[in-house]
């Protein structure tokens, strides 16, 4: 069984920061690290990665990749992903589409590596559907608005000055997204946010108000301009909803591949229902997801969908087990941890269902 150690006593081993090592972590640069809580953690017996920042591989500098840091992105898992794409993709299969999109990780995979005919994505979070469409359209006028508000923030000595600046565009985001204009600030400040928060977080309060703290980034790129215009160019072909899930099925055909990547079915419940509180992905809309799942398909579409492994934590759970009973049901690694109780037994499974 592999023993941790860490990021704190790497760094220490190595002799480099700490953050590098979180970066080499976050590059998936390390082999089987994984993350325990919002904490990385790695194998003891792992070498020191090469200094690759000079010759940054040619894969990160000419690709588009996310421009957010998401709650559930599936960065971590993409090979795995990629390695159970269905077949004649860019061939037979001209559409993609994305309804749970988020960060995009897979999204952002595919379209640097096939073309597509059609591309549809989708998220019920209209800030961040607001952000991927001006990008697409706006991108100039965004990375300059982004690239003050970057020159602003570093030309803040110390944190307390960077935590205030930090506060000060909270604030203009909280007014802006009441009154439904400036989009093009509105989309400038959402990546400001996410890139100067802590851990990256998107959560609002019950009047709608984004709510996360300060998150003492020791140098964050806040405007990646060359990423931001690659991802413009990727994204010229592709519709944007800010909508439920459901309406992927009005665009879904036989030619269609779909990765549903909704959130996570907590681990930590017992078998049965998950509580029905208002802004959770509960146990009901799983269900509901299910049908939909199930339409995808009597269409001929191709689809793909992730989750949790309820067995992680109840090996009696099967929830997903019985729901997708038609299809295909893989377990695969996932690097994350339940918790630091359960750290002692590896890595947790993550569930892939497809129907091919
Ligand atoms: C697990 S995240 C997706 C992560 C994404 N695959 C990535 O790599 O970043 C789930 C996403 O679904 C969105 N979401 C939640 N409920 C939804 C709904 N009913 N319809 C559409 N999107 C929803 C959330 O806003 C969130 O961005």
């Amino acid at each position: 069984m592999l023993q941790y150690i860490t990021a704190k006593e790497a760094a220490e081993k190595w002799n480099i920061s700490q953050r590098r090592v979180s970066i080499l972590c976050a590059e998936n640069r390390i082999p089987d690290v994984a993350m325990l809580g919002n904490m990385w953690i790695i194998p003891r017996n792992s070498e020191k990665p090469d200094d690759a920042r000079k010759s940054k591989s040619k894969r990160c500098s000419d690709n588009a990749h996310p421009f957010v840091k998401w709650a559930g992105g599936k960065g971590q898992l993409l090979d795995v992903l990629k390695s159970n794409l269905p077949q004649g993709i860019g061939t037979k299969i001209t559409k993609y589409a994305e309804p749970f999109v988020g960060g995009g990780a897979l999204l952002f995979a595919l379209l640097n590596e096939y073309s597509f005919d059609e591309v549809y994505i989708c998220d019920n979070n209209k800030e961040l559907i607001n952000t991927y469409s001006v990008i697409k359209d706006s991108c100039d006028e965004l990375i300059q608005t982004l690239d003050d508000m970057q020159s602003k923030y570093k030309s803040y000595a110390d944190n307390e000055e960077k935590q205030k600046y930090y506060y000060e565009q909270r604030d203009r985001y909280n007014t802006l997204i009441l009154n439904d204009d400036s989009r093009v600030e509105k989309a400038a400040l959402f990546i400001f946010i996410n890139r100067t928060c802590f851990n990256g977080l998107y959560r609002v309060n019950k009047k709608g108000r984004y709510n996360v703290p300060f998150g003492k980034h020791e140098n964050p790129t806040i405007c990646d301009k060359e990423n931001l215009l690659k991802i413009s160019e990727t994204l010229k072909n592709v519709t944007m909803r800010s909508c439920d899930y459901h309406d992927v099925v009005n665009f879904a055909d036989q030619n269609t591949f779909v990765y549903i990547d909704p959130p996570y079915r907590p681990l930590n419940t017992t078998s049965g229902f998950t509580s029905y509180t208002e802004d959770q992905f509960n146990d009901k809309n799983q269900i509901e997801l299910a049908e939909v799942y199930k339409k995808l398909s009597s269409v001929g579409a191709k689809v793909m969908l992730s989750n949790s492994d309820p067995h992680n934590t109840d090996e009696n759970d099967d929830f997903f087990d019985d729901l997708y009973s038609d299809f295909n049901v893989l377990r695969v690694e996932a690097s994350r941890m339940i918790n630091s109780k359960a750290s002692s037994r590896g890595k947790i499974k993550e569930l892939l269902i497809t129907n091919y």
